[in-house]
Parts: structure tokens; sequence; C-alpha cells
């Protein structure tokens, strides 16, 4: 008979389906038994009370160098994106390695409290010192023993920007970026943005990382830089290894367009992340009315069988001063701002937030809730995903590398009646 360390009990697992209650064995960092009752004991049990448990939340797409600084030298007043750059220029002069990473640590800390196990982090890799990068870099393997971080290189102020950042990009991949970044629709014009697309695939290509470009992400229905990440993806085969980020003009594209455009990308199979909470925030700013939403096309990616998944993106930052990492809070929005109210289709926002976001990360194999797999699981005070999405249901218990990494009572009401 197998001694586990940990037991899950009466757990129902939330997969593509709810399943059936049942226990969870773990030994060391793995899922070792999944049956309908384990007769074993274990040091540490926890009984799920037949709520439902699932694989940990994906934060894809987040921004940990930046987070925490809001009204840092000041507040962004007008709410938009450029506004935002500005602000961060002048905040990331003064970036200390102790500054990002402790600011970084106590994100990743908000987040993982929260379920959020999986995580994909952009690093500003346009200033002189790359201190945002080597303190991300240096965050990675602090935390690699209870959460999973990418760091992603971005060229905050454009790839051509200045004459310094292709190298600094270059300087960036040297010292062991797990993705390549891009901004082609803030490059100083249409071609540099191309130019910049290619020369990043280029990068992916010679040094086997992966890809996620900031994308179209601007209210200008002439944006096109997602068909020309589209047609590189197909030309170098690179597939789900690619990603674009925001593609909020998609939103704003025509339908005959964006018809076409939809095509391409089933072809291309490359992922989509969408950052619903900032984009509904940021974007639209220069419209008078109706408003537009700024978010891309969301519900349609997923109708076309395109993977989507959904980030923060910001934490009280000088783009988005709201925000405290939880990955319910951007799913709900999506269901909101994209009309996803049908019952598959807040299921499918939960996925985004889950299994979706690990897809594009690419940690597949070190993710879900399997024997064999890594004991990484999240047990809610919730039913399903709908009562979770719904109530914003409290984690109650985060089990990381098979060890109960966090606890969370749910708030409970003390009702005193008239
Ligand atoms: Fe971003």
């Amino acid at each position: 008979m197998t001694d586990f360390d940990l037991i899950v009990r009466r757990a129902r697992l939330w997969t593509d389906h709810l399943s059936a209650a049942v226990d969870v064995g773990i030994v060391g960092d793995r899922i070792m038994a999944i049956e309908p009752h384990l007769t074993n004991t274990a040091p540490v049990e926890i009984d799920a009370a037949e709520k439902m448990v699932s694989a940990p939340f994906v934060e894809s797409h987040i921004h940990l160098d930046s987070a925490m600084t809001v009204g840092e030298p000041r507040w962004n007043e007008s709410g938009t994106l450029f506004e935002g750059i500005r602000i961060w220029g002048e905040r990331k002069q003064s970036l200390t390695s102790e500054d990002v990473q402790a600011r970084a640590i106590a994100a990743l800390k908000a987040q993982a409290s929260q379920g959020v196990l999986f995580v994909r982090t952009h690093a500003d890799v346009s200033e002189a010192t790359l201190t945002a990068l080597k303190s991300l870099l240096a965050v990675r393997e602090a935390v690699r023993d209870w959460v999973t971080v990418q760091v992603v290189a971005f060229p905050q102020d454009g790839l051509y920007g200045s004459p310094r950042n292709e190298g600094l990009m270059e300087e960036a991949i040297a010292l062991g970026v797990d993705v390549i970044g891009g901004i082609p629709h803030y490059e100083l014009t249409r071609e540099d943005g191309v130019r910049s697309v290619e020369r990043l695939f280029e990068l992916a290509i010679q040094h086997d990382r992966l890809i996620d470009l900031h994308c179209d992400e601007i209210d200008d229905e002439q944006s096109r830089f997602l068909e020309v990440m589209a047609a590189c993806t197909l030309r170098s085969g690179l597939g789900d290894r690619v990603t674009a980020s925001h593609t909020t003009a998609f939103g704003s594209y025509n339908n005959a367009y964006a018809t076409k455009l939809m095509g391409t990308l089933r072809r291309a199979q490359l992922n989509i992340i969408a950052n619903p909470l900032i984009n509904i925030t940021l974007q639209g700013r220069g419209d008078t009315y109706p408003k537009r939403r700024g978010i891309t096309r969301v519900k349609e990616l997923w109708q076309n069988g395109i993977n989507v998944s959904l980030g923060n993106d910001c934490i009280q930052d000088p783009w988005y001063a709201l925000g405290t990492g939880n990955m319910l809070d951007p799913a709900s929005m999506a269901i909101h701002a994209c009309h996803m109210t049908g019952r598959a289709e807040m299921e499918a926002c939960y996925d985004m937030v889950t299994r979706h976001g690990a897809k594009t990360l690419h940690v597949g194999d070190r993710y879900g809730l399997e024997v064999g797999k890594p004991a990484n699981l999240i047990c809610l005070d919730a039913i399903d995903p709908y009562d979770a999405l719904r109530r914003r249901a409290t984690v109650t218990q985060v089990i990381s590398r098979g060890h109960l990494l966090a606890q969370t009572q749910p708030p409970q009401c003390q009702w005193h009646g008239a």
C-alpha cells in the first residue's frame, strides 16, 4: 500500500468537466492516485467537501517589473497607454534590483495565494542597464520551488525606437530569457513594425525561444501587425510557440477584413492573449460615443478554435491602478465585455485562465490533474466554474509541488438581523 504525503479527499475535479468526488493521493511532488476512496491515511489531509478542485490558475501576461508602482512619480490622469509609457519611462530611471525583486515577489505571493502557480512576466529591456530583466531572471530562480515563472524580453520603447535597443534585446536573450517579446504597433513607422516582427522571429528561431509580442494594442483599425505575425508563424512553422498579446485593434477591424484574418489565424494556430481588465479602461479613450470596448474578439477566436488565454497585465502600475492578481477578475471581465454569458462560454473563460494559459506557456506536460503529473492543484470554495466566477470564490488551499503552500478562509458574514 502506497504511503501518501498528502491526500485531498472528496474532490470534484474540473478538467473539461466536473468529476464525481474522488480522493487525490500525493507522494512527494507527484499525483500518484486518483480514486473514489483511498483507504490510506497521510500526514496532511484536506477535505474538499465535494467542492471543486482545479489545476492552478495560469497568469499568461503580467508585467512584474512595474507592479505596485502606481502614482510613482505621478498618476496616469489621461488613462491612456501612451501616458502610461511616459510615466514608466520616468519611474524606470530609478529602478534597483532590490526594488524590482521586492515588488515582483510580493505580486507573485499575492497571486500564488490566490491559486496562480504559472506566470509569464514581461521584463522591459529598453533601459541600458537591463535592471528590470536581470532582477526578474533572479526572481524566476528565487521562487522556482513554488511557482513557475517565464520571463519575456519586452522592448517597451520599440526594437528600433533607439539605435541601442536591438543590441539590448540580443543581450537579454544571452542572459537567458524564456520568451522573445516585441511591440510592433509602437515602432516609429509601419515598416519598422513589420521589420521588428520579422527580426524577432529570426531571433526566436536562432535561439530556440518562444515568441510573445504585444501586438496591435491600439484602437487604430489600420494597425495590422497580427496578420504579419500570422504570416511569419505560417512561414516559419512555429505554430503554437507563437503568441500575440492584446490584439485590441482586432475589435476595430471591419468584418470583411476580420473574417479573412480569422482564417489565417486558424491556419497559423498561434495563441492569443487578451487582457480585458486593462484594455477596457486603456482603450476607447479617443472615442466620443459610442465608446469601443477595446478588447480583441475573444468569443469569435474561441469559436474558431484558436487557443485564447487571459491575463491581468498589470497590478497597480502606470497603466492600471487596480488589480489584485486574482485570475477570476479578467475572466469575469471577459464574460461581461465579450458577451460570453452562455454556460459553455463562462466555462471557456475559466479555461482561459487555467488550461488554455498552460498551453500558451508550453507547460503542458507539467500541468493537469492526472496521475504522474506534478501535484499542483487548488481547492475552491465553489461547486463549479460558474459558481467560482459569479462569487469570485476564495481559493481555500493551494498545493504546489505536493506541498500545501497557502490556505485562505472564505469570508463569513455574521448576520445580526434588523
Ligand atoms: Fe502587456
